[in-house]
């Protein structure tokens, strides 16, 4: 599958999923196009990708990263497969953890699971539970269209 991963992130931890994500979809032999979302990026939205994988940080109080509201936006019309991950800290309260995720797959009225990081992956579980959702969403998607 063609799968566009676009995600925003300002230290670095969300990338540090991004990555994993990526490797993840490479080594099941998907097409990927990553990148960061930036104000000045040009972005490759030509082709018909068959996922969108948008992960985001979390802003001020559950809210979506302004660079990723404004890649959002680029999208124009909402595609119809996107999976949504993120990062976000539970210190935040758990009202607005990852707020941004939860925020991004309600409007984009996604039907695949979301997923969480606390921080940054550093424990066996995060990588699990990363290499879990990558299966989970392919083969959701993989169930739709052959
Ligand atoms: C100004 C600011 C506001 C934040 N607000 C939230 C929040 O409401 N909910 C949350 O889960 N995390 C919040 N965070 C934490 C970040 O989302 C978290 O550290 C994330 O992992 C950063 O990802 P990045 O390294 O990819 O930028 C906030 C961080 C900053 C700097």
């Amino acid at each position: 599958m063609k799968i566009l991963l676009a995600y925003d992130s300002l230290s670095g931890n969300t990338k540090m999923v991004a990555d994993e994500v990526e490797a993840e979809l490479k080594k099941a032999q998907h097409d990927v196009t990553s990148f960061r979302v930036h104000p000045d990026a040009q972005y490759p939205l030509e082709t018909d990708y068959d996922l969108f994988i948008l992960g985001a940080w979390t802003a001020d109080l559950g809210r979506t990263p302004p660079d990723m509201k404004d890649f959002i936006a680029e999208l124009g019309t909402k595609p119809p497969h996107v999976a949504i991950f993120g990062t976000g800290e539970t210190q935040w309260s758990m009202a607005y953890f990852c707020g941004a995720v939860d925020r991004m797959a309600k409007y984009f009225d996604s039907q695949y699971p979301t997923l969480k990081i606390e921080q940054m992956p550093h424990t066996e579980r995060d990588h699990t539970a990363i290499q879990d959702w990558v299966a989970q969403i392919l083969s959701m998607r993989e169930g739709v269209v052959k």
